[in-house]
């Protein structure tokens, strides 16, 4: 081949290489998306800009007992803003309860039928299958470590549990969170799978297992 050949052979900037190797790199997520690890912690990759630092392990599979011990046979649970603990309530494999997907990043639209698009600047804008009250838990973790975020996020719990939440959140926002949820803060503090700046708790409005030393 000639140089003048060459030269009429279309290249690609710097940028759009970078931008298309993220793009093949993003697709390899869902190459199989009903095969055995969509429920994978990190299956999405957290994307800071959205506010997304996922559970470890441990804590989303902690959470996720904790639901389900609270929620009762066949109960329903609702996990707003907290898709790790959705994963691995999925990873389990059981069929003595049902759960829905909260979330604002579309990502997760994978889940098909149980992810609901939620934006807590809206909070009750929420589909017409969704029900007050249709949940025995709700399970939650909002994006900002702000009273807005958190007032509005409670005006969803409110509207979707029938009584039990299930709050993470940073202990900056105990106080606030008592007083829209009526919270107390629990002996387990979850985990980050990267560290974070902020300490961070949990909260509930019942009597849980969280509260408890050996966990
Ligand atoms: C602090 S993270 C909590 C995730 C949790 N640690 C986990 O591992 O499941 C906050 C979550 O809020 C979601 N989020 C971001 N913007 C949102 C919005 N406008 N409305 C509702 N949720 C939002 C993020 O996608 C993320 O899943």
């Amino acid at each position: 081949m000639s140089d003048s050949e060459d030269d009429d052979i279309p290249q690609l900037s710097s940028h759009a290489l970078a931008a298309l190797q993220e793009f093949y790199a993003e697709q390899k997520q869902y190459t199989n998306p009903d095969g055995d690890d969509k429920y994978n912690i990190g299956i999405i990759e957290e994307n800071w800009q959205l506010s997304q630092f996922w559970y470890t392990e441990e804590t989303a599979l902690c959470l996720a007992q904790e639901a389900i011990a609270a929620a009762g046979k066949g109960g329903r649970i609702a996990c707003v803003s907290a898709p790790s603990v959705y994963q691995k309530l999925k990873e389990l494999h059981r069929e003595d309860f049902s759960t829905y997907i909260f979330e604002y990043d579309r990502r997760f639209a994978m889940y098909k039928d149980e992810f609901i698009f939620y934006d807590y600047n809206n909070p009750l804008d929420l589909p017409g299958n969704i029900a007050a009250h249709s949940f025995d838990i709700v399970v939650a973790d909002p994006p900002h470590l702000s009273e807005e975020c958190l007032r509005k996020t409670s005006e969803t719990i409110k509207y979707l549990t029938r009584g039990k939440v299930l709050l993470c959140t940073g202990a900056i926002m105990g106080e606030v969170a008592a007083q829209l949820l009526g919270v107390k803060v629990c002996k387990f503090i979850p985990d980050h799978a990267r560290n974070l700046a902020n300490e961070f708790c949990c909260y509930v409005n019942y009597d849980s297992g969280l509260d408890c030393e050996a966990i």
